[in-house]
């Protein structure tokens, strides 16, 4: 279980790196890919140079997209997660069949959160998970203001779960205000590498929390192979000698 943090220039050296990360992955291995993404803002600008200069480099067929967690709204509203990775990535390069986003038109949070711990329970084959066989083969994450990550937010009951793979979250603790369905940390952390996306000053706070060990769920996601905190100068804690 590796843990490293790897300091770069700016955003711009950031994404370029996670995306070089991404294809790194997808040339490891031979056949299907499976990458869950993030949402908010932090991998806007890893999405445009997939979709730009990178996107001759992606087997598009054999590469499989989820997302880490979602807002309950529907996926042409601007604040939907898979719905921006569909606009600025996905339609028109990766085949329909290979986009698993989490279905927020279904009734409930729990019913979408069920659906889609049966997309991924179908995707890999068994209810369980097994360490020794990664459910994704990169799982890409933000780092919210109050700790959180994917939408785990700090003190809920969803941070803590261990059974279930997917479940909803009534209540964000933070902006926008909607309710979500996310990927609990077992599920999170059964990946060849989860990949951290850490950039500008307004993270540099809880950042220092997060690499002093502080128990936030940021501090507690990580992969049961590696984990890559990729941080740029900006969020860069005083006291962080990379
Ligand atoms: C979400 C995200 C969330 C995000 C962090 C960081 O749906 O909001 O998945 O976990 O990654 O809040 O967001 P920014 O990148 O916008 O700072």
């Amino acid at each position: 279980m590796a843990v490293r943090r790897d300091v770069v220039a700016d955003p711009e050296e950031l994404a370029k790196t996670a995306a070089q990360r991404l294809l790194a992955r997808i040339d490891a291995q031979r056949e299907r890919i499976a990458v869950c993404l993030t949402g908010g803002s932090g991998p806007k600008r890893l999405f445009e140079l997939l979709a730009g200069e990178f996107a001759t480099r992606i087997p598009w067929s054999r590469v499989h997209w989820f997302i880490g967690d979602e807002r309950f709204v529907p996926l042409d509203d601007e604040l939907s997660n898979m719905g921006t990775a569909r606009r600025m990535l996905l339609d028109g390069r990766a085949p329909a069949e290979n986009i698993h986003g989490i279905p927020t038109e279904l009734a409930t949070l729990d019913d979408a959160a069920l659906t889609y711990q049966r997309t991924l329970q179908a995707f890999y084959g068994a209810d369980q998970l097994d360490p020794a066989r990664p459910l994704f083969d990169l799982v890409l994450m933000g780092l919210g203001p109050d700790g959180h990550t994917a939408s785990l937010f700090p003190d809920s009951p969803a941070s803590a779960e261990q059974q279930r793979w997917v479940v909803g979250v009534e209540t964000a603790h933070v902006s926008p205000f909607v309710p979500r369905v996310t990927l609990t940390l077992p599920t999170l952390a059964s990946c060849r590498e989860m990949l951290f996306l850490v950039g500008g000053a307004e993270k540099r706070a809880v950042l220092s929390r997060v690499l002093a060990g502080e128990d936030l769920p940021a501090t507690r996601a990580h992969s049961l192979s590696e984990t890559v905190w990729l941080i740029d100068r900006a969020a860069r804690p005083e006291e962080f000698d990379a």
